[in-house]
């Protein structure tokens, strides 16, 4: 089904952090499955979701760098965390910290990528919202490649590489993180 790009508007939605969003999509990011909190918060029916590209929900203040590393991890078979600023049917924004999970059968292949996402707390959104609006600026103006090299300058001048700097900062930590882990159990 298409669909029209929603016009960005600048309203935040409030999300509930003791609920997840989930879907699913196949190996090339169609979406194949969404459940009922995913479609609440986008503002889609599940049918207006289901086979559409996961990129219906691409907000233009994502800088591509983010999609291109998230990819480039999948692909070498490699779970990641990210946080991401989705659009809604109606334009309105939210935040949240994603767990891109590879799921796989008894053989090894893959079944699918789900991702698994919470409210993104205000300083993780603060912090990144920062290095995002850089990003985009160098994509803006010198494209992808080197606002991929920014990023990884920036993570070499603080001494890490992307999944320390994303632990650190972003990971659900104690209770929260017990509960996200049991949640994301319950998806087979
Ligand atoms: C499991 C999974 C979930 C995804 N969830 C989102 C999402 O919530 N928002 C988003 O913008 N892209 C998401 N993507 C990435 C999109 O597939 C796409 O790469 C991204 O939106 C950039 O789109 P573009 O390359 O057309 O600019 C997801 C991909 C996978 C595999």
């Amino acid at each position: 089904m298409s669909i029209s790009r929603p016009i960005p508007t600048d309203k935040e939605i409030k999300l509930n952090s003791n609920k997840m969003i989930v879907s699913k999509t196949d190996v090339n990011g169609k979406i194949i499955y969404g459940n009922e909190y995913f479609c609440e918060v986008s503002g889609y029916k599940e049918s207006e979701l289901i086979a559409s590209p996961h990129s219906i929900l691409r907000h233009p203040d994502m800088p591509k760098a983010v999609f291109f590393l998230m990819w480039q991890y999948l692909a070498k078979g490699r779970n990641i965390m990210a946080v991401v600023k989705n659009l809604a049917k109606n334009g309105d924004y939210y935040w949240v910290t994603t767990d891109f999970d590879i799921r796989r059968d008894a053989m090894g292949n893959i079944k699918y990528y789900a991702a698994f996402r919470q409210a993104a707390p205000k300083h993780v959104v603060i912090e990144m919202e920062k290095i995002y609006v850089k990003l985009l600026e160098i994509e803006k103006e010198h494209g992808m490649k080197a606002s991929v090299a920014y990023f990884e300058a920036f993570l070499e001048e603080k001494n890490m590489n992307y999944d320390q700097f994303i632990g650190d900062l972003a990971k659900p930590k104690g209770l929260t993180a017990v509960f996200f882990e049991k949640m994301k159990s319950l998806f087979d």
